[in-house]
């Protein structure tokens, strides 16, 4: 297997094992983030009757906002590699009555078995846990039409993250983070995502900053609960503990977030980067 093979089957694991809580939790999730949404689609360029296609799209999101923007005239194909997280997006889809997503679970992020050329291409919070970035985004160019536009988001800074890993440490060996692999925090400068956007075959990349919410507004216990079943990486640190372990840091965490939003209620924030570009001829 390739290293980019075995980086890929350690994200789809993360993943997968998150799925049923992303899907869960997908309000609390995705709605203090939606402002985000709507900038992805409009920094895309997406109008009504545009043809879109999503990666990463998880739960829907901004799959589906999008298919409500481009209209019936338009479509939407919606991949992600996690098939768990494609069967949700798609239910949600059904009950919203969104007719105008086509989903598919891929194998990768290269070659999507998906038809062009789409006007736009979306990627939201997904591009960091590819294996080689430049290459996912050179094979989405291929898929756009000239002059077709690309909106991305991914993360400059998340503090909750290195809080959680030390509460988990006071229990439990943690492994270091490879700040060169892929993962939440492998993006973290405008000017990297500058240049790999260039590199890919895009101009007039744009990069904004965006304080994003992490999660509703909720008391500790239940921003725990949410955060652990739902945040990829830390999912999966829970998930290599005994029962007895996750209940001694579920403790620690909801005392220790407790102290740090002495309101009652935890707002934590991560720092977000929105990427937009077009296609470079
Ligand atoms: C943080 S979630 C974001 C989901 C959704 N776009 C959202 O913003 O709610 C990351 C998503 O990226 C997907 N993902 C990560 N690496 C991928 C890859 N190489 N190919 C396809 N999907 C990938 C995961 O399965 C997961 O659904």
């Amino acid at each position: 297997m390739s290293g980019a093979d075995e980086a890929r089957t350690r994200q789809r694991a993360v993943w997968s094992a998150a799925a049923e809580g992303w899907i869960a939790d997908r309000d609390a999730i995705g709605g203090p983030a939606a402002f985000l949404t709507d900038r992805l689609i409009e920094l895309a360029g997406i109008t009504p009757g545009y043809a879109v296609l999503d990666v990463a799209c998880g739960g829907g999101d901004p799959a589906l906002p999008t298919a409500r923007v481009v209209g019936p005239q338009g479509r939407v194909v919606a991949v992600d590699f996690v098939p768990q997280m494609v069967e949700g997006a798609r239910e949600l889809a059904d009950e919203l009555g969104i007719r105008n997503v086509e989903f598919c679970t891929i194998d990768n992020e290269i070659d999507l078995g998906v038809s062009g050329p789409f006007d736009a291409v979306t990627c939201r919070f997904g591009l960091m846990f590819m294996p080689d970035p430049v290459n996912a985004l050179r094979a989405w160019r291929a898929l756009l039409r000239p002059e077709g536009r690309i909106a991305v988001c991914t993360w400059a800074t998340m503090p909750m993250m290195g809080a959680v890993r030390e509460i988990v440490a006071r229990h439990a060996a943690v492994p270091e983070v490879d700040p060169n692999a892929p993962g939440v925090l492998a993006l973290p400068s405008p000017e990297k995502l500058h240049d790999i956007f260039e590199a890919a075959g895009y101009r007039d990349v744009v990069v904004e900053t965006a304080r994003v919410p992490l999660f509703a507004d909720l008391p500790p216990d239940k921003w725990w609960d949410t955060m652990a079943r739902s945040a990829g990486p830390i999912v999966a640190l829970l998930a290599a503990q005994t029962e007895a372990t996750r209940q001694a840091i579920r403790a620690d965490g909801i005392r220790l977030f407790g102290e740090r939003h002495p309101s009652g209620i935890v707002a934590e924030f991560g720092e977000a980067l929105v990427t937009g570009a077009e296609r470079d001829g």
